[in-house]
């Protein structure tokens, strides 16, 4: 493990017991953000980042029984948070670093994440890696269930130019990662970005 994981498997793993009671009221927006992905029955859809796995059943919803749905995670004890809530019947759970997927390339027909990029040492590597695992077309969604500026305030902060979230610095981003950006609202109570894979 780099040391950059370990930090952030220590930052998440003190929080990981409590990270559902701690934000009790996001599921609407999960939804609302899987429903903004357009996901298919039969679909192939990964939640990079899936934490206690919040977003695992409205996924598993827009895939239905046969679609698959897998949940990775670097730290083991947000996945054991996500077996406790039974999130682990939604979803294959998978311990591993989002930016080193084991999975083959072009198999997913969508990727989601929430909450991830900003704490990723190398976003652009990361996306490289969803582009990896992507099929052409597939879809990806950024997602937060507040804004920018919302979440920097509520940890004393204010919006920093280089965040990787941030529209200048995400659309050329993920235009070098093989993505086009589709769709970008970061408004107080929802931050969303949506990209598609481009072919080749
Ligand atoms: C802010 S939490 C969000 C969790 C979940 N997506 C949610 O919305 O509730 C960020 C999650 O990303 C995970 N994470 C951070 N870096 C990662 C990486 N390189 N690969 C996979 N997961 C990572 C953390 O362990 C944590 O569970």
């Amino acid at each position: 493990m780099g040391s950059d994981h370990r930090g952030v498997r220590e930052f998440f793993a003190a929080k990981a017991d409590a990270w559902d009671s701690r934000y009790p009221d996001d599921t609407p927006a999960y939804e609302a953000a899987v429903a903004a992905m357009s996901l298919s029955t039969g679909q192939t859809v990964l939640d990079a980042g899936c934490g206690t796995g919040r977003a695992l059943p409205a996924l598993r919803a827009a895939v239905g029984p046969t679609g698959v749905v897998i949940g990775a995670d670097l730290t083991p004890e947000m996945l054991r948070a996500a077996v406790r809530a039974g999130r682990d019947r939604d979803a294959q759970l998978v311990e591993t670093d989002a930016a080193r997927l084991p999975v083959r390339s072009a198999s997913l027909d969508a990727i989601f994440a929430a909450g991830l990029v900003h704490h990723l040492p190398d976003a652009a590597a990361a996306l490289r890696e969803f582009a990896r695992v992507a099929r052409p077309g597939a879809r990806l969604a950024l997602f937060h269930p507040i804004g920018r500026a919302t979440l920097a305030a509520r940890h004393g902060n204010t919006l920093q130019p280089d965040d990787v979230r941030a529209e200048p610095n995400l659309r050329p981003m993920l235009a070098d990662s093989g993505w086009e950006l589709a769709e970008y609202v970061d408004t107080a109570d929802r931050y969303l970005a949506l990209a598609v894979r481009r072919p080749g």
